[in-house]
């Protein structure tokens, strides 16, 4: 039975990480090596560039992580978990091959996890710094609002998911790097807009929210769309087709692109604060997870705050460095994983399009 130490090890899209994570909860070092700034000049990522830079930065994350930890070889922890899916094939590949290499060599379990259950399970992980936190009870609501994914589950016990709704087109992330795109703001969108509306002034622009009837689904691409009519229109080149901030009209005043952050910003979080509050009611959740990236937003988070004291729940979110991704949240997940008994062998592949079992 494992209880104590698990090298986790994620590298399924730009970040290469790693972490030692102690009994699901307790971080004893985590590392997270991003490349933002490698991928910001085109707008987003290459798969070909980010699993160069994953080889390049695997040994030098791995050591950091074990010096931190004060670890002298692997052998001292008690498995390797590794992101096995969702995410791009030859990225994955890497952490996949670095976790077989040391699970080998050290005779440990090799454990496989999933990228998506991995960002819920960040709210298990107990805040740098030693602070005490709650432990999600269940049943649990969690919100997962990524880059790649947007999705709302129902969890009555450990690695129990019960699907409730999902995006049909674009993910929340995507959205908002999209519409930061449309914005003339720097790459990821995500950080960038949530910076840009804090400035917004005048606060009565509205874009349409995708209700989508009564159903726990989403959807954000009537919505960009919207975003990007609004552009258009204000930069005086209505009617033409423009994707980018470099086609036609005049540029966006910065009153003027706070405004429609801002705008943008309140559509994607209403839905969501609305639809997860539903959710939670409906199902009798003790408890409210957020996570992924988007959930590094200090709107979103505060609105889904108000919705679960309104329930007289906790909302469990993690602290934003543990939101983007990073590999203490698989460590948390593995250790799960793990005691269920769940092993890889040597043959362990990515899976770019593994889905949370459900
Ligand atoms: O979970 P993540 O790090 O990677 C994936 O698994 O996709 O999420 C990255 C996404 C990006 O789309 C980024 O724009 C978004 O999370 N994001 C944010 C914020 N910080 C990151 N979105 C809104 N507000 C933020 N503060
Ligand atoms: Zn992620």
């Amino acid at each position: 039975m494992i209880s104590g130490r698990i090298l986790a090890i994620e590298t399924s899209c730009d970040e290469t990480a790693a972490a030692v994570v102690d009994g699901g909860r307790e971080i004893v070092a985590s590392v997270v090596a991003s490349q933002v700034a490698l991928h910001a000049p085109t707008g987003g990522i290459v798969p070909e560039v980010a699993a160069r830079a994953h080889l390049r930065w695997i040994v030098p994350v791995l050591e950091e992580a074990r010096e931190r930890a004060g670890i002298r070889d692997w052998s001292e922890v008690e498995a390797v978990a590794v992101t096995e899916g969702p995410g791009l094939a030859g990225s994955l590949l890497v952490g996949i091959n670095a976790a077989k290499t040391l699970a080998w060599v050290h005779g440990r379990p090799l454990v496989p996890v999933n990228h998506l259950e991995g960002h819920i399970y960040a709210a298990w992980l107990r805040p740098e710094g030693g602070a005490e936190s709650r432990e999600p009870e269940f049943p649990l609501v969690a919100l997962v609002v990524s880059g790649g994914h947007t999705f709302l589950v129902e969890m009555r016990d450990h690695l129990d998911y019960r699907l409730l709704g999902q995006t049909i087109d674009d993910a929340a992330g995507e959205a908002f790097d999209k519409v930061g795109r449309l914005l003339g703001l720097p790459y990821p969108g995500g950080p960038a807009i949530m910076r840009a509306a804090a400035a917004a002034e005048q606060l009565d622009r509205r874009f349409p929210r995708a209700w989508l009837g009564d159903s726990y689904d989403f959807s954000f691409s009537g919505l960009k769309t919207a975003a990007r009519r609004a552009v258009e229109l204000e930069r005086g080149s209505n009617g033409k087709v423009s994707s980018g901030p470099s086609s036609g009209g005049s540029p966006l005043s910065e009153s003027t692109v706070a405004e429609l952050a801002w705008a943008f910003q309140e559509s994607v979080v209403e839905v969501l604060a609305t639809k997860t509050g539903r959710a939670a009611e409906r199902v009798g959740a003790r408890a409210i997870v957020l996570g992924g990236g988007v959930a590094a937003n200090a709107v979103l988070r505060e609105r889904i705050h108000g919705r679960a004291a309104a329930l007289g729940i906790p909302l469990i979110v993690p602290a934003p460095e543990l939101c983007t991704d990073n590999a203490a949240m698989i460590g948390a997940a593995g250790f799960h994983r793990a005691r269920a008994g769940t092993r890889a062998t040597a043959e362990l592949d990515a899976r770019p399009s593994l889905k949370l079992a459900v």
